[in-house]
């Protein structure tokens, strides 16, 4: 008979059962229900709802189920739909008729938005350490080429040279944003739900505030309606982990690129690299593809989060059932894409004298001419048409700016003297952009400066929230 069966008289169609069972995904919440349940039986001791003996042998007996669970020992079934009657169910069967105290003043609604908050606090911890690491592959890579010198591009044409570190430390910053929103969500994710009963709170009383002091939260959610019901916490989650995705995708289109022949600017590693099945020549970067095609599953499971939730009447839906698997989904996805992520950058060859030969050979420093004209006076505007037909006389003649002679410039304008040489350089040109965030090395070295700190202020979050995610762990 089903734990809920005593109002039916008949058994539930198999189809029924097969359509709106969980269990075959949501045992992957096996570990933090058994958490959740370990402090809700205490709690029921403590507020002498139960005897400190009975929640003593149903605390043991769930510890043998957890453990039967992680070994492979325990069977789950779909008769009993979902990872929180399975275990229910499996303690009756360790401890007897006292494991069916454990569901007082608790219903599998509350239980659930635990579940799923405990959860989620755990991947939060491990997405900020895997972007962490990310960020520090591209500070490395950043610090390694303080003096390679490749052009920027606008509209993926050359517009003025950049150094490479200035380009690995955009991705730095734009990491840290993504880390920021992860940090941030922390503080609306750890709050406990339990004690919300399937709607309306419980008649027994309960302590809520001690649960959620035993599993860590920083408070309870204060509505229980609001508590059962709401899955916003997921729909962030899962908008920062688009958000994620959608940088991964761009830096990943730009390796593509970058290992093309067209480009040539890097060689990915061997190790991250695969063949193809006819063309023996062939070295493919599968892994930045597939990351940029990835992508499309998590912007997806943003959207059909957003929708699933979007028209519901308050409080619990079953179709709240479908917040599962996009999430998991989606932190597996992310999980794979920066562990992959990070030693790739690490590994990477960068073709420093190809970037720079794409710089030499180009006009992108045209800019720089007419800001040279400005500094002699010359408004803006009439030096950017000067220059334009100074660059238009060059390709003409197959040359470069730097390849022209003091007269070829001069028919353009005679405030250009000898000097002009130097300016158009391109490190020079680099160097001339010495503002605040600018890609003069000066100003690159201040942005290594400046992640070191962000780098910094993130490592202590981090450690602090493993640490107390690790102690949970070891108490239970
Ligand atoms: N398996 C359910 C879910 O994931 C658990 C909550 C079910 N509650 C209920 N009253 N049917 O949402």
């Amino acid at each position: 008979m089903k734990l809920w069966g005593g109002r039916f008289t008949k058994p539930t169609n198999k189809l029924v059962d097969e359509y709106t069972a969980s269990i075959s995904f949501d045992q992957k919440l096996a570990a933090f229900d058994v958490q959740g349940s370990l402090a809700h039986v205490d709690m029921l001791a403590k507020c002498d709802i139960i005897s400190r003996e009975d929640s003593t042998t149903i605390a043991k007996g769930l510890k043998v189920v957890a453990n039967k669970i992680s070994n492979g020992e325990a069977e789950l079934t779909q008769e009993n739909e979902d990872i929180h009657m399975n275990i229910e169910k499996l303690l009756l069967d360790e401890v007897g008729a006292v494991g069916g105290k454990l569901h007082t003043g608790r219903s599998r609604n509350d239980q659930v938005a635990l579940d799923m908050r405990l959860y989620l606090r755990d991947a939060l911890v491990t997405i900020t350490q895997l972007l962490d690491e990310l960020q520090h592959a591209l500070y490395q890579q950043a610090t390694a080429n303080l003096d390679t010198v490749l052009p920027g591009y606008t509209h993926l044409q050359r517009a003025q040279p950049v150094l490479f570190a200035h380009h690995m430390l955009a991705y730095v910053f734009m990491f840290q944003r993504d880390m920021e929103r992860i940090i941030d969500s922390w503080k609306r994710v750890n709050r406990s739900p339990l004690g919300a009963g399937a709607l309306a709170g419980t008649s027994f009383p309960i302590d809520r505030h001690y649960v959620a002091d035993q599993l860590e939260f920083d408070s309870v959610i204060e509505n229980s309606l609001d508590a059962v019901s709401d899955r916003d916490f997921v729909v962030e989650f899962l908008a920062d982990a688009a958000l994620i995705t959608t940088h991964l995708s761009r830096l990943s289109e730009e390796l593509v690129q970058w290992s093309s022949a067209e480009f040539n600017f890097i060689e990915l590693d061997d190790t991250f690299c695969t063949g193809s099945s006819m063309m023996p020549q062939k070295k493919n970067p599968d892994v930045p593809e597939l990351v940029r095609g990835k992508t499309g599953r998590v912007v997806g499971h943003l959207m059909g989060m957003l929708t699933t939730l979007k028209g519901l009447p308050l409080a619990y839906n079953k179709d709240m059932q479908e917040d599962k698997e996009g999430m998991f989904d989606t932190v597996e996805t992310l999980k794979g894409a920066l562990a992959l992520f990070a030693p790739m950058i690490e590994s990477m060859e960068v073709k420093k004298d190809n970037m720079y030969e794409a710089v030499a050979k180009d006009y992108s420093n045209a800019t720089d001419l007419a800001d040279y004209l400005v500094g002699k006076n010359m408004p803006f505007r009439e030096a950017h048409a000067v220059v334009g037909e100074t660059v238009l006389y060059s390709i003409e003649q197959q040359k470069y700016l730097l390849d022209l002679s003091l007269a070829e410039f001069q028919q353009f304008s005679d405030a250009i003297e000898a000097d002009i040489y130097d300016v158009l350089a391109p490190k020079a040109v680099v160097n001339a952009r010495n503002v605040a965030g600018g890609t003069a090395k000066n100003r690159v070295e201040e942005q290594l400066k400046q992640a070191e700190t962000l780098f910094a202020s993130n490592q202590a979050w981090i450690s602090k929230k493993a640490a107390l995610l690790e102690e949970l762990t070891i108490e239970n």
